[in-house]
């Protein structure tokens, strides 16, 4: 059987998201150690909606913070160069994909409530593990299936075939995925997340995220959404496409050093945090 080329579609699709301008010059702003707030302050005043945006966010009740926030520079002062970027990534990609396609609406929030929750239980890993980089794990979790969606949109016919296999022949998704496609969603993820120019680390961790031992440098970091992936199944945040929880990789789950009694503790805390940030969402 013939499958869809993979490289040939993505480079076919016109209308393949692409992130918006300005999302893309923050990244860039937020990865060169020599801007200033005041950069990232012009950027975004610059742009109407990210304003708005920005602003509604740091005052809503997620946040808590006791005055009324009415600036942008005080924003970035207050949340950090870090967090304005994943915080604006995030509600973009949450847009792009937002009413592109009817028919899966259901689907699609169901996986994105997965990736909300795989995002929530990196943020709580990294934090348990002190990494310095908190707001990357939480956009490499919220990215982590995007090449799920894309199947969705752009490959509607193999994907529906894809969930027929999983269910008929009780199989892991990127069994099936192999079986129909020849690829998986990290690999498609792995290319939409190289044309959104997005970090390289992202793109390792997107790319690597079920077999997180090949991720080279970046091997804490996929290791660390490996195991939130497994964890947020586990609690039953949303849906990620499979019917069955998919085995933890021995390497990863060794490479993190995290002590078994102390899991109890991060899902707790991880169900706490998927709650308070679903319903703020929403
Ligand atoms: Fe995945
Ligand atoms: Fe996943």
């Amino acid at each position: 059987m013939s499958t869809p080329d993979l490289q040939k579609i993505i480079a076919g699709i016109d209308d393949l998201p692409t992130l918006p301008r300005t999302v893309l010059k923050i990244t860039e702003l937020v990865n060169n150690p020599k801007s200033s707030a005041k950069d990232l302050a012009r950027i975004i005043t610059d742009d109407q909606v990210l304003t708005a945006r920005l602003l509604k966010l740091v005052n809503s009740s997620f946040y808590g913070f006791p005055q009324r926030i009415s600036t942008v520079n005080t924003a970035i002062v207050l949340l950090g160069f870090d967090a304005i970027r994943s915080l604006l990534l995030t509600t973009s990609v949450f847009d792009l994909f937002a009413g592109r396609n009817k028919k899966s609406k259901q689907d699609q929030e169901k996986f994105w409530d997965h990736s909300l929750g795989c995002a929530v239980g990196a943020k709580v890993i990294g934090n348990y593990l002190r990494h310095d980089k908190i707001e990357e794990l939480f956009v490499a979790g919220l990215l982590h299936d995007i090449g799920k969606i894309v199947e969705m949109l752009y490959l509607p016919d193999e994907f529906a075939k894809v969930v027929a296999a999983i269910n008929k022949k009780n199989i892991l998704m990127l069994t099936a995925e192999e079986n129909v496609l020849g690829y998986d969603h990290a690999e498609i993820g792995k290319l939409l997340a190289g044309k959104w120019n997005l970090p390289i680390k992202l793109v390792q961790v997107i790319a690597h995220h079920h077999q997180p031992a090949s991720a080279g440098s970046f091997i804490t970091e996929a290791s660390i959404v490996h195991l939130a992936d497994i964890l947020c199944r586990a609690l039953n945040m949303g849906y990620g496409g499979d019917n069955k929880i998919p085995p933890l990789d021995k390497l990863a789950w060794e490479s993190l050093k995290i002590k078994a009694d102390c899991m109890e503790l991060i899902m707790e805390t991880m169900q706490d945090e998927y709650n308070d940030i679903s319903s703020f969402i929403s």
